[in-house]
């Protein structure tokens, strides 16, 4: 009994106090740009904060930002590893093959990487139906512009981007079937004075409404400077660009991070293939400015709503590629395989993917 009197050695923790930590489920999230990067770094980063709420002290979460898609990744993976994490989350596409070694390596970590296909036992894949707001900010840019000229500066040539690319011009053309779109590609996901040149060469082509996928606000910024509209992607970029600012395509990771954590701390973590939209409230379109037609909101809710109730699906046929080919009959829905294997433009858009 006198040892309960003695204090405790300094740098030693109590057992009490020690015990729990060792119990808790260490989490771990990669990241290709900053955390500050206001688009979809920065949607994943509220995530990972939302889920640390969420879950109290059951997890114990970090992230690695701005890794890029190289060996690099594979190092910080390992590493994370090594800390005692044993879920890890991979949020860039560019980042599979690097999952893929690691998780060879590391059976006991459960591993999920965005926007990927390649699956393992202790590998999912998971990503959101981005394609769903390009068409909702398509809508309100066919009713935005006047040169009958849309542009979009795109990242990294994957279907992913190309099906975000048609998507949005589908939702512009469903307002003004006449409409024309134009791309330039970047080859990067975040490089924002590549997207501001990018973004800046669309306008001197006669663009006046702008989407990108690539992650920071460049291209919003310079719309404000050059006095022309474009959208948010990934997150709220409304504060950006006041002026040009016409809503944004917002990505909610929350709903998936939270149901991939109590699935591990249940013991049920499983290998799958997650694809969430607006339907599971992973996908919005916010923040629609307020000079958008009353007529243009009232479209967009009425895609919402069907794309809630699967009443509307936004690669729904007759679509029609950019050399007159048809993609998809009248009234055939795209189902998940013709989705993930679009690499050609829709009627309207100049050029060709990039080979
Ligand atoms: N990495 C950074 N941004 C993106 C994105 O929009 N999509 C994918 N697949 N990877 C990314």
């Amino acid at each position: 009994c006198g040892k309960k009197e003695e204090p405790a050695a300094p740098a030693a923790p109590a057992p009490a106090a020690a015990a729990p930590a060792a119990d808790k489920l260490k989490v771990s999230f990669m990241y290709v740009s900053p955390i500050g990067d206001g688009g979809w770094t920065f949607q994943h980063e509220l995530a990972r904060k939302a889920i640390a709420q969420k879950f109290g002290d059951k997890i114990e979460t970090s992230m690695v930002e701005s890794v890029p898609e190289s060996a690099d990744a594979e190092r910080v993976l390992r590493d994370m590893a090594g800390q005692g994490n044993k879920l890890i989350f991979a949020t860039s596409f560019g980042y599979q093959e690097f999952v893929q070694k690691a998780a060879a390596d590391l059976p006991n970590v459960k591993f999920e990487h965005a926007t990927g296909y390649k699956q393992a036992d202790n590998v999912a894949v998971y990503d959101t139906k981005t394609f769903e707001g390009a068409y909702l900010a398509g809508i309100v840019a066919g009713s935005m512009t006047k040169t009958k000229t849309v542009g979009v500066v795109a990242s990294v040539p994957i279907p992913e981007v190309v099906r975000n690319i048609n998507s949005f011009v589908l939702g512009a053309q469903s307002v003004d079937p006449s409409i024309q779109a134009k791309v330039v590609w970047v080859n990067e996901w975040f490089a924002p004075p590549k997207e501001s040149e990018a973004a800046t060469s669309l306008i001197n082509g006669g663009v006046d409404v702008m989407y990108q996928n690539t992650n920071s606000p460049a291209v919003l910024k310079t719309a404000e400077e050059r006095g022309v509209y474009a959208f948010g992607k990934d997150g709220d970029m409304s504060a950006f660009a006041p002026k040009a600012h016409l809503g944004s395509a917002v990505i909610d990771w929350t709903p998936y991070y939270s149901k991939v954590v109590e699935d591990t701390l249940a013991g049920k973590w499983q290998s799958g293939n997650f694809w969430w939209g607006v339907k599971e409230g992973a996908m919005d379109l916010v923040k629609i400015a307020d000079q958008v037609p009353q007529e243009a909101k009232d479209k967009v809710a009425k895609a919402k709503q069907g794309l809630k109730d699967g009443s509307f699906a936004v690669w729904t046929g007759p679509i029609v590629d950019n050399k007159g080919q048809e993609v998809l009959a009248s009234g055939v829905v795209g189902d998940d395989a013709f989705l993930r294997g679009i690499n050609f433009y829709v009627k309207g858009i100049e050029g060709a993917v990039p080979g």
